[in-house]
């Protein structure tokens, strides 16, 4: 199949094509070597990355893609107006010369573009959550291993060097047996949220069809576009998904696991004054084979936790560690500690001397009570990592650090719980499968019905 057949074909589903690129050998590069770009989806999130691709002396930016014309105009003038525009993705998926392609549209094209982009040979960087629904996040990870891809998705705070910290000092045991951690984001919008806007006709500049994509064909609505599409089910999760998956992936890594056996939500919309469909108020309960974890999110009342409107806690039976992306801070255990144990430690000493039983927190109680300080971290150094981190395996051929698999599991828990919330049932899960067990009207929620011709297989 030539290139020009493979881009007029590729609307008809996903199809085959021939490698292309410099990359697609999956040979090793040389650490000179050029990295020619494309970016799809050039919106507050687009640019973001365009900002830290430009920052690497080893990127040239060749093509701007996006639906809507003033912010392809925007990008294009960040490269100093080098890069040519598009409105269709599927020509820049076809040009030979670029190796890459970042991809920050809303998350229900992430999937459609990612594999073909996969097929036509190009490494890619695709914005968080993963995919739409479980399904297509499993068909992304297939494509990726067949064509032998480097795929880094944008959950960065595995590149961010406070974060990898967190992860050592869990892992390393110091806080002792977690069994308990919470993530969260608070924030007040009340009461009228992003408002009520009617439908009306899309604005000038915006091919509307485009962006729906595989979504429901439906009247254009001014909050169903630029940002808040995340508060409506056809493109996005809510902030479960949007918000929920940097916490979890943090979570699931920290924990070292990949997915939860039990998931149940509670919540609903029931007092934001706007159009959106997801909840106001949520509260997510996974249940891990030896830990529990809670997502709760509040847009009515931003009341902090451990003085942060967002991040995740875990709980120790040592101490408790807080971490959001400006840093962590370790909090020892005051009730119970060693101190409040001392004398009864003492006497387990004693005890142990003469050769008795001792109590159960023993003699060999090693309990955390060092560090309090606050370690800073930066959201902008998280995310210039991440992108120099896919540029380096882009050349070297490794996993990058969100590889498309790990990012997959991270993702999929997000939607369980979005699945646990529209059932009202607690979703069991088999992770080997991918399956849930005993649903099948839940079942039904792992895939969705994709507008021709935008079909993931
Ligand atoms: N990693 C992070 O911390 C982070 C932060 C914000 C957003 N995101 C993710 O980035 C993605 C985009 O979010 P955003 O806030 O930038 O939204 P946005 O609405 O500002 O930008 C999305 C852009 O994609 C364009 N688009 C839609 N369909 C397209 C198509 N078929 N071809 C080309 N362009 C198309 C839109 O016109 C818009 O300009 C989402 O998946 C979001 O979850 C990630």
């Amino acid at each position: 199949m030539n290139r020009r057949s493979f881009v007029s074909s590729a609307g008809l589903g996903l199809v085959g094509a021939a490698a292309a690129t410099k990359f697609s050998s999956g040979r090793a590069l040389g650490a000179n070597e050029r990295i020619v770009c494309g970016f799809i989806g050039v919106g507050g999130m687009g640019r973001a990355n365009l900002r830290d691709f430009l920052k690497s002396k080893d990127v040239d930016v060749a093509a701007i893609c996006d639906v809507w014309q003033p912010n392809v105009d925007r990008a294009i003038q960040m490269t100093q107006g080098k890069a040519a525009g598009y409105t269709d993705f599927r020509e820049v998926i076809d040009r030979q010369d670029i190796d890459v392609v970042i991809i920050a549209t809303p998350d229900h094209w992430h999937g459609y573009m990612t594999i073909l982009a996969c097929q036509a040979g190009k490494d890619i960087y695709v914005e968080k959550p993963l995919a739409h629904n479980i399904h297509e996040g499993r068909s992304m990870v297939a494509a990726a291993r067949k064509h032998n891809r480097v795929v880094q998705v944008g959950t960065q705070q595995r590149s961010g060097r406070h974060y990898q910290e967190v992860v050592d000092f869990i892992q390393s045991g110091k806080l002792g047996k977690i069994t308990r951690a919470a993530t969260w984001n608070f924030q007040n919008e009340s009461p009228h949220g992003m408002g009520n806007l009617p439908d009306c006709e899309p604005p000038s500049g915006l091919d509307y069809d485009m962006w729906l994509g595989p979504a429901p064909e439906r009247p254009f609505n001014p909050n169903r576009f630029i940002f808040n599409f995340r508060y409506f089910w056809d493109y996005a999760g809510g902030y479960a998904t949007d918000w929920g998956v940097h916490h979890i992936d943090t979570v699931q890594w920290a924990m070292n696991v990949r997915a939860p056996q039990k998931v149940s939500a509670h919540g609903g919309k029931y007092y934001i004054q706007d159009n959106r469909e997801t909840p106001d108020t949520l509260e997510v309960i996974y249940e891990y084979p030896n830990f529990m974890l809670t997502y709760s999110n509040r847009i009515l009342n931003a009341n902090p936790l451990n003085g942060r409107s967002y991040g995740i806690a875990f709980y120790g039976t040592d101490a408790t560690l807080v971490v959001d992306r400006q840093g962590y801070e370790v909090l020892p255990e005051t009730h119970g500690t060693f101190e409040t144990l001392r004398p009864f430690y003492e006497r387990d000493l004693e005890a142990a001397k003469l050769g008795r039983s001792v109590y159960p927190w023993g003699s060999e109680r090693d309990v955390w009570t060092g560090r309090t300080e606050k370690v800073q971290g930066n959201r902008s150094e998280q995310h210039l990592a991440h992108v120099l981190n896919f540029l380096e395996c882009v050349k070297n051929r490794q996993r990058p650090a969100s590889d498309v698999e790990i990012a997959h599991y991270s993702t999929t828990t997000t939607h369980l719980a979005n699945i646990a919330f529209w059932t009202g049932r607690t979703i069991h899960w088999d992770p080997g499968k991918e399956q849930i067990k005993d649903d099948a009207e839940a079942a039904n929620y792992l895939r969705r019905e994709h507008r021709k011709p935008w079909v993931v297989a």
